[in-house]
């Protein structure tokens, strides 16, 4: 996606700036050439050392070197950029910049450009609240500058409210997906879930199962490629994603069900790849079980199924994609549960079939959607099958 991409970061005087490091990293890894500009107090929060060893280039801090008087040319650099992200954007570049003032070499740059900039604030929640700054950012949107809000959260005050930058991945999947627009899920909030659940038993144990979580992490890389924006909530695994994805992690079903019921509400494709446990235990120890019958048991309850209550709630509009993992009568299974869980497609996998299942890097599906019509795949690697997958999620759409 960002292949070749230029873009210019700038970077302004805010605690964030810290976070401006992984951000030129996720770009520079994304294939993205990156040039660094740092205001003068922006360049108290973080090094240009730091900048120019990540994007592999010298970090601009002002227009000349006083004592070598090299100039930088803003003008050059301004055209050269496919993109502008000013991350963090301090309330004071902001008001520089909605009132056209370019005394330092950041905000000359800006008013020379010609490619789409892209800011994200970071500030103290009554700085982003004040009158000021929302005039201003209405007049950077009416320019055709894009705003990437600022999180709610705990603030370098000490305060809580919303002016903590997105974090970089988010700041990265926000971009994706604006630079996908003409792809063909662009503008498409997508949630994914992944890996397997583990369920405590005491502080050192858990019931876990074997999904290594590569299927639903190359479903979130595809439906990314095509434009989404992913929400991946996944279960403890070493996978990572390839694409920008926002990424939630969570460790037991309980987990999974409040984050999937809070990202459930704003999206329009949900794909349940996710080996949830189907059952836990009804106590956990607050110690170490100590070893002292012969036999042990541990009794437990059932999960919620996270895939039928999503199926419960979800609204016209909606896609709803479900997994079945089956040994035996396998289609009459996977139509049950397409049925019951109120899906539009089912994806099934059989243990019976050679290449299929935990761990591999290949898969054999068969795909049922809400006519109940089958389309039999073949076996092949987890990327070629999340692939299938997601044509047939595009049909939908
Ligand atoms: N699933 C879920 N929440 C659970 C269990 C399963 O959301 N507590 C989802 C899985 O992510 C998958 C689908 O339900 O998309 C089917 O999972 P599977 O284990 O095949 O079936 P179950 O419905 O759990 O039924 P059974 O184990 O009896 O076959």
């Amino acid at each position: 996606m960002f292949s070749n991409k230029k873009i210019i970061i700038g970077v302004c005087g805010s605690i964030a700036a810290y976070k401006s490091a992984s951000l030129v990293r996720l770009l520079v890894k994304a294939g993205a050439d990156v040039r660094v500009i740092l205001t003068a107090d922006a360049a108290h929060f973080i090094t240009p050392l730091t900048l120019s060893t990540l994007s592999k280039n010298p970090v601009y801090t002002r227009y000349y070197d006083p004592e070598s008087g090299v100039w930088s040319n803003h003008v050059e650099l301004a055209l050269w950029a496919d993109l502008i992200l000013i991350a963090p954007a301090s309330a004071n570049t902001i008001a520089k910049m909605a009132t056209g003032l370019c005394d330092n070499f950041l905000t000359a740059v800006y008013l020379s450009a010609k490619c789409p900039v892209y800011l994200a604030p970071a500030m103290d929640l009554d700085m982003w609240k004040h009158q000021s700054t929302r005039d201003n950012i209405s007049r950077l949107l009416s320019f055709g500058n894009s705003i990437i809000e600022p999180n709610d959260g705990e603030l370098a005050s000490g305060l809580q409210g919303q002016g903590r930058m997105a974090e970089p991945e988010e700041i990265v999947a926000y971009l994706t997906s604006s630079l996908n627009q003409n792809l063909p899920l662009s503008g498409k909030k997508v949630m994914v879930t992944a890996g397997p659940t583990f369920e405590a038993i005491d502080p050192v144990r858990f019931i876990g199962n074997h999904s290594s979580g590569k299927m639903g992490f190359a479903i979130a890389d595809q439906l990314a490629a095509l434009g989404a924006e992913v929400t991946l909530i996944t279960g403890p695994t070493a996978e990572k994603s390839k694409k920008p994805v926002r990424r939630i992690d969570v460790i037991s079903a309980a987990d999974m069900l409040a984050a999937c019921t809070q990202e459930f509400k704003d999206s329009d494709i949900t794909v349940m790849s996710a080996a949830v446990a189907d059952y836990t235990p009804v106590n956990i120890a607050t110690q170490k079980i100590k070893k002292q019958e012969s036999e042990f048991s541990v009794e437990l309850k059932k999960t919620t199924d996270i895939l039928a209550t999503l199926g419960n709630v979800k609204s016209a509009g909606q896609i709803l994609v479900g997994f079945a993992l089956e040994t035996e009568h396998e289609e009459e299974h996977a139509i049950g549960k397409l049925k019951k869980k109120n899906l539009d497609l089912i994806v099934l996998n059989s243990l019976n079939d050679k290449g299929a299942g935990f761990k591999t890097d290949t898969n054999k599906i068969t795909i049922f959607n809400q006519q109940f019509e089958k389309t039999v795949f073949e076996v092949k690697s987890k990327v070629e099958v999340a692939a299938d997958i997601c044509k047939e999620i595009l049909k939908l759409v």
